[in-house]
């Protein structure tokens, strides 16, 4: 169902958050966002630092099986990603983790929400968005607390040892979450 509020009335934020069970999240495979909305999401991203490397990041968000964007007024305000990425890279995730990921190739990640947006569960509707419908097992790294909160929500389990990543400034110990 579709809640149209109208423009004269004017609501706290949290609130038009809350109502916006409909705000609007637009799901598709990374191939079919044209150009300039990758481009989008690659700043968006990067501007989170949601990551360390982005070297891959291009290539990923091409072929990533599913994308979720959110936009506010023309503006990307919040992404989130299902990808497969390379085998060496799950290869070295199993490794730092001790734990055997073979048959889990796809990953919940390159989650993002533009600072001013952050805390009003954006992140938590991409998530439910992207992972609702999603039946293949799927693993995610992580050291963020509000993402170990809304993996924990949809079925994840934390396993393994963490290992430290992050930047220099901003160092985090880095945990493998799983829905098997
Ligand atoms: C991590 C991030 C995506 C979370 O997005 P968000 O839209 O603010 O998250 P939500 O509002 O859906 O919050 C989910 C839960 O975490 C809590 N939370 C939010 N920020 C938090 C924080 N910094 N510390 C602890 N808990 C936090 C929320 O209160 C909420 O809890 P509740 O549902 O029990 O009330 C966002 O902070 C971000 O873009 N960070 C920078 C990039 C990054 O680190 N990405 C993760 C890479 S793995």
């Amino acid at each position: 169902m579709r809640v149209t509020i109208p423009r004269a009335i004017s609501l706290p934020e949290p609130f038009w958050f809350e109502m916006s069970e409909q705000f609007p999240v637009v799901l598709r495979p990374g191939a079919f966002w044209d150009p300039p909305s990758r481009k989008n999401a690659f700043d968006l991203i990067l501007a989170s630092k949601a990551v360390s490397n982005q070297l891959a990041l291009e290539a990923n968000l091409r072929n990533a099986t599913q994308l979720a964007m959110s936009y506010r007024q023309g503006r990307l305000i919040a992404t989130a990603t299902i990808k497969c990425p390379q085998g060496s890279y799950r290869e070295r995730v199993s490794a730092k983790s001790g734990i055997d990921m073979r048959g889990i190739d796809a990953e919940f990640g390159y989650v993002a929400v533009d600072e001013p947006f952050r805390d009003r569960r954006l992140a938590t509707i991409l998530a439910d968005r992207l992972l609702d419908d999603f039946q293949a097992p799927v693993f995610a790294t992580t050291g963020h607390p509000a993402m170990k909160k809304i993996l924990a929500r949809k079925g994840f389990t934390e396993e393994g040892t963490s290992w430290p990543g992050g930047s220099s400034d901003e160092p985090v110990a880095l945990s493998l979450f799983l829905r098997r």
